[in-house]
């Protein structure tokens, strides 16, 4: 940007010892002077020349109450120019100055010294002010040349996604033929209307506003699985940028909407098969779980000890698919946003107890010792009873598949505050630190010689977030690797 070396300087004083005083020093520096010494004759050099004023140096002498006078209308009229009062002491009058908008006071008996070091100080803030001006013009000056460009418009009319381009204030300047069918926006009603009054979506105002603040966070976002807005009926998935000028400062934001009304509604179909075929899976599979454990356990007659072995293998695939079947369904259920289905009153420790009681078979197998201390007299939690088992079983089986044999679980419930708090500490694995932000994400597992032949689908965790996210909780996660891994989960029992 081109800043002008000269700075024009109107000198106002009706003393003239003052007055020469102040000329010469400027004139020294190579500013550009005029002079006036009274209110009137400030105001029409102004009126005559007003690309010629950048610093007024205003004594504040002037009869009649001129100075103020001269203040206040410039504060109206003329903000970028800056204003340097001359006083004999600088007190109330240059308070009362400065809260009209004067910038500073130079006291009338100044040593050249002082007086340049107000007056340079008074110049940058000039030229700040200035720099702020261009850059809003110029901010405005390039979203508007745009629209005008009837090639461009033809290019973006082509375009089968959405197109919409806001200013720096998310004022709509630019759109495509998709984005007025989608929106049903016309250039006489929405060209220059805030973003948000033309499209009623939350996230979106959000994401044009942190494109013109050049957030960090909104790249993250748009360079991961695009989001999704539901706006005018449709399902969109929004991709928004910053609009820089050329100097890099952001002018404004760009974003394609991309119609997956359909594409969603094939998703839904598919992902409703797959609960079906779940849900059709369960039954037999339990049934089939229950007659190998009757051969296994001897109860349809002598086994070989080869044949038992390879039953109990059957048992634990089997159980596998079931506990895949249960993940898949709560998933599912999580994803609707169904993961509360019945908020009741609930006795956690009494669903805790039991769920132990179904794990501790699993846990004895594997010569996995559980401790308990479940706190009598808890408050009813209000909540979701499917889902605090499923907390429960997750965590809990969690532990007894990463624990090796001969280790230890400790499972807590108290309450702590205003919350219950359910807490696993196990002596297993670990998990190295830089999987512990991930462990929550859906499939995924961490992938290490230990973890390899353990099986599981990398759900369990994500279900449990699901539902503690629900009940307005949260969960909690230490470990360190080879010592074990505690977690724990806050649920508030409210008022
Ligand atoms: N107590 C634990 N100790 C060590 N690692 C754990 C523990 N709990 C979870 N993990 C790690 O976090 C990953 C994700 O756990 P999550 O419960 O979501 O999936 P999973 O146990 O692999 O499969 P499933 O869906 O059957 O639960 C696991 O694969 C495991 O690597
Ligand atoms: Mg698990």
């Amino acid at each position: 940007m081109l800043i002008k070396p000269t700075i024009h300087v109107l000198v106002v004083a009706n003393d003239i010892a003052v007055m020469q005083k102040c000329r010469e020093l400027l004139l020294n520096e190579g500013h550009s002077i005029r002079t006036a010494e009274s209110t009137e004759e400030a105001l029409d050099i102004i009126r005559r020349h007003p690309a010629d004023v950048d610093l007024m140096l205003l004594s504040l002498g002037l009869p009649n109450d001129g100075s103020m006078i001269l203040i206040e209308t410039l504060q109206k009229a003329r903000r970028e120019i800056v204003i340097l009062t001359i006083s004999e002491q600088c007190e109330s009058e240059a308070v009362e100055a400065m809260r009209s908008g004067a910038y500073d006071c130079i006291q009338a008996d100044f040593s050249p010294d002082w007086f340049l070091v107000k007056v340079h100080r008074a110049i940058e803030v000039f030229r700040l002010k200035r720099q702020l001006g261009v850059l809003r013009r110029e901010r405005q000056a390039a979203l508007t040349e745009v629209k005008h460009d009837e090639n461009f418009l033809a290019i973006l009319n082509s375009l089968t996604d959405g197109f919409v381009v806001t200013d720096w204030q998310t004022n709509i300047v630019l759109f495509n033929e998709k984005a007025s069918r989608l929106f049903d926006l016309t250039k006489e009603k929405d060209h220059g209307r805030p973003v948000s009054s033309c499209i009623k979506s939350d996230d979106l105002l959000s994401f044009f506003m942190r494109a013109i603040r050049a957030d960090d966070s909104l790249a993250t976002l748009m360079s991961g699985e695009e989001p999704i807005i539901k706006a005018g009926g449709k399902t969109l998935r929004v991709h928004v940028d910053p609009v820089r000028n050329e100097a890099g400062t952001p002018i404004g934001a760009v974003a394609l909407f991309h119609d997956v009304t359909k594409v969603t509604a094939m998703d839904k179909l598919r992902a409703d098969f797959l609960s079906m075929v779940s849900h059709e899976l369960k039954a037999p599979l339990s049934s089939l779980l229950m007659q190998i454990s009757v051969v296994h356990d001897g109860l349809a007659g002598e086994l070989t000890d080869k044949q038992r072995e390879l039953l109990a293998k059957a048992k634990d695939k089997t159980k596998g698919m079931i506990t895949l079947v249960n993940d898949l369904l709560d998933y599912r259920r999580i994803e609707e946003g169904k993961s509360i289905q019945r908020i009741e009153s609930l006795d956690c420790s009494k669903i805790l107890q039991r769920t132990i009681e179904l794990m501790r078979p699993s846990a004895r197998d594997k010569e996995v010792v559980i401790n308990t201390q479940i706190a009598s007299g808890l408050p009813p939690f209000s909540g979701d009873r499917g889902g605090m088992e499923a907390i429960f079983v997750n965590i809990i089986s969690n532990a007894i598949k990463y624990t090796p044999k001969g280790g230890n679980i400790e499972i807590s419930l108290n309450q702590a505050g205003r919350d219950i708090r359910f807490k696993v500490v196990d002596s297993g694995i670990g998990i190295p630190p830089g999987d512990l932000d991930r462990i929550f994400e859906k499939f995924y597992r961490i992938k290490t010689e230990q973890t390899r032949r353990i099986s599981g689908s990398g759900l369990g965790l994500s279900i449990v977030k699901g539902i503690v996210d629900a009940h307005n909780g949260s969960i909690h996660v230490e470990s360190k690797v080879g010592k074990g891994t505690t977690f724990i989960v806050s649920l508030p029992v409210g008022e």
